[in-house]
């Protein structure tokens, strides 16, 4: 059986324990609900590292809508098994309190990339995504975490805090994984009505096309969703857009 860990105060003395006897430890952060993306995200840890924790914890500090809030997947029993199919030792699944004894007085923000794209739709999202994070670091002190690419925004503002603060782990980047018809991976995927779902794939088709910024748009829309954005940045391409009362983002490489 996996373990499983809920109070900081013991998990803290686990890592510990585990960092002191010279083994690497590796982290894969989530709010559960795991897919494929996240299984990979652990295989690839479980080859990196001796020892391979999976955090659980649906973060409600960054989220503005309730609504979205309470929406979100929670299938801790089948979340147990596959992180442990997928290769991970133990799971850290703490609750609200656990985590935030300051009641989230204290928070990390940045600016101005937490402002734009992601952030200027979702109020607040990134300084509790960071702020969680950083929690989770301070506690488990990973030799290396593991983030999707999917989350192209998530990743350069947490790469970005880990440098910024002079953190001890090193962020790796995974691919985004995808269903056969392009669709990014994603627990929200699981909330798609089969007309949506149907829908969903012409979101990557999109970015993927080549063509200019507003023609995407335009493409998006005629294909039936409303367009948060489509924005160009370095080298991707990056949209978020609606369908029903769904999210979904996604981003390519240029
Ligand atoms: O990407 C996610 O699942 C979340 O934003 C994270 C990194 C686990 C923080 O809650």
């Amino acid at each position: 059986m996996i373990e499983v860990m809920t109070g900081v105060p013991e998990a803290r003395a686990r890592f510990r324990e585990i960092r002191g006897g010279g083994a690497t430890l590796g982290l894969v952060p989530t709010m559960g609900a795991l897919h494929a993306g996240h299984t990979s995200l652990i295989e690839r840890a479980r080859a990196d590292n001796d020892r391979v924790a999976v955090s659980i914890f649906v973060n409600p500090t960054q989220y503005d809508d309730p609504a979205d809030l309470e929406k979100y997947p929670r299938t801790f029993e089948s979340d147990l098994e596959k992180a442990e199919a997928a290769g991970a030792d133990m799971v850290f699944a703490p609750d609200f309190r656990d985590l935030y004894p300051d009641d989230y007085r204290f928070r990390i923000t940045e600016a101005p990339l937490s402002q734009r794209l992601e952030g200027a739709h979702r109020k607040g999202h990134f300084d509790g995504v960071l702020t969680v994070v950083l929690k989770l670091l301070n506690i488990v002190r990973p030799h290396r975490a593991y983030f999707g690419e999917k989350d192209w925004q998530q990743l350069q503002l947490v790469q970005g805090m880990v440098n910024a603060l002079f953190i001890d782990t090193e962020i790796v980047p995974c691919p985004t994984v995808r269903e056969t018809d392009g669709l990014a991976m994603s627990s929200r995927n699981a909330l798609l009505p089969k007309e949506h779902r149907r829908l969903a794939p012409r979101l990557h088709a999109a970015l993927t096309a080549g063509r200019p910024v507003a023609e995407t748009v335009a493409a998006l829309e005629a294909a039936g969703f409303d367009v948060d954005y489509v924005e160009r940045w370095s080298e991707r391409m990056l949209g978020a857009v609606r369908i029903g009362n769904v999210r979904l983002i996604d981003n390519v490489e240029i």
